[in-house]
């Protein structure tokens, strides 16, 4: 396969067989239709980036049937009113313009009420919780055309944020081209995405799915904004999401110390390293399914928030409703439907204390802190699926 990024050819390092679109929840009618894909990972020896090789659509994905909500989590929302905090105390003056690009239902966005703001999501069943909440957004995906008509119409950007975002759009080279006009010359560009290191340490595989297109490394971050004439000034790890990392871009230098730092010492720009990281997760799989057969004979076992990470893991490992009965979670547009791929129901949240599971695959693991918190009077073996 062709690197999207720099065209090299990449490296396949692991093959999660086939899977069906991660956040698309069924009712029994779809069953038949459900669309599958070949997920295979991939390393460019040149760019050091890492991608999922084929993917479906984007309009397969982001549609008006799209059940990712942001404000599922409470600690996000507090984590993106800090960093909310953190531009206007640094980046943005009270008449600055700021565009997120993937607003989702408007948790991040909502702090810039009173601001000249604008938000761009394509999906439409989050984009209208945003519009509800009065905010400004466009129902539509980001690219180097859609910037052009921003910057027409509203002008350039003082500070664009992308979270968790950047990497689900495949047509990158067009949105960087967007964002490079969109941006002002004195202006920032606020990006946080999963941290490579971090999946590659943790062995989160689950991370790998037809939305997370792209993964980086400060290295490969950095060569990707080199490429195009941008800046990388800075990279702060931050500890959400299983691990992630705020990139901090302008089109102006200078490059900080903390991203010679990492250039220095990730280990990520050999294949061998991915190679042994392919390995590494056949053996979690194992791991995995010996956990859930041992607590399969000793009370049942259920899951815990049914994330699109669940669906990479659910069929990656050939684990559905004989193994796990039912999945609790809090999400209305995804309960009293089937799991993508392997049809395991899921159930509302609100029965979950009063069933007193004893046995729980935690598919929200990067959630940790926040769910044993709610969940700390309960007497639970968890199970982490990676
Ligand atoms: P998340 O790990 O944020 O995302 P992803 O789907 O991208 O893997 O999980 C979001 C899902 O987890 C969402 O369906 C709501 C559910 N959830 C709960 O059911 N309870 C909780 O306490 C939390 C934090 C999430």
């Amino acid at each position: 396969m062709e690197c999207r990024i720099c065209n090299s050819t990449m490296k396949k390092f692991l093959d999660l067989g086939m899977q069906p679109i991660a956040n698309n929840f069924l009712v029994v009618g779809d069953i038949l239709d459900e669309f599958f894909y070949h997920l295979e990972l991939f390393f460019c020896p040149e760019c050091y980036s890492v991608q999922v090789g084929n993917c479906p659509e984007k309009e397969k994905i982001y549609h008006k049937g799209y059940t990712f909500y942001t404000s599922t989590s409470n600690y996000m929302a507090r984590h993106f009113k800090e960093l909310a905090d953190d531009i206007k105390a640094s980046v943005l003056e009270k008449d600055g313009f700021i565009v997120e690009i993937g607003s989702n239902d408007g948790t991040f966005l909502k702090n810039f009420r009173g601001y000249k703001h604008l938000g761009v999501e394509p999906s439409e069943s989050v984009d209208s919780m945003a519009r509800k909440k009065g905010l400004r957004t466009w129902n539509d995906f980001f690219c180097e055309e859609l910037a052009e008509r921003i910057v027409e119409q509203k002008g350039q950007a003082d500070v664009i944020v992308t979270t968790n975002a950047f990497p689900h759009m495949i047509d990158r080279i067009s949105v960087l081209k967007g964002i490079k006009k969109l941006l002002s010359d004195t202006g920032v560009w606020v990006n946080e995405e999963a941290y490579l290191g971090d999946v590659v340490s943790l062995r989160s595989y689950d991370q790998f799915y037809n939305e997370h297109i792209y993964f980086s490394s400060v290295s490969s971050f950095k060569k990707n904004m080199d490429l195009f004439g941008m800046f990388l000034y800075d990279a702060l790890p931050m500890d959400v999401h299983g691990g992630s990392m705020r990139y901090l871009v302008s089109k102006v230098p200078p490059v900080a110390k903390s991203v010679r730092a990492f250039e220095n010492n990730e280990k990520l720009r050999d294949f061998e390293h991915f190679e042994k990281f392919g390995e590494a997760i056949k053996e979690s799989r194992k791991n995995f399914l010996h956990k859930v057969f041992d607590a399969v004979g000793n009370g049942g076992v259920v899951g815990y928030a049914a994330t699109a990470k669940s669906t990479t893991v659910l069929n990656y490992c050939k684990v559905g409703p004989r193994l796990v009965d039912r999945i609790y979670d809090t999400t209305p547009a995804k309960q009293w439907k089937l799991s993508p791929g392997m049809h395991i129901p899921v159930v509302p949240y609100d029965s979950f204390k009063k069933d007193k599971p004893k046995n729980v695959v935690l598919f929200a693991w990067n959630h940790y802190r926040e769910i044993m918190e709610k969940e700390k009077d309960m007497d639970i073996n968890w199970i982490i699926p990676i």
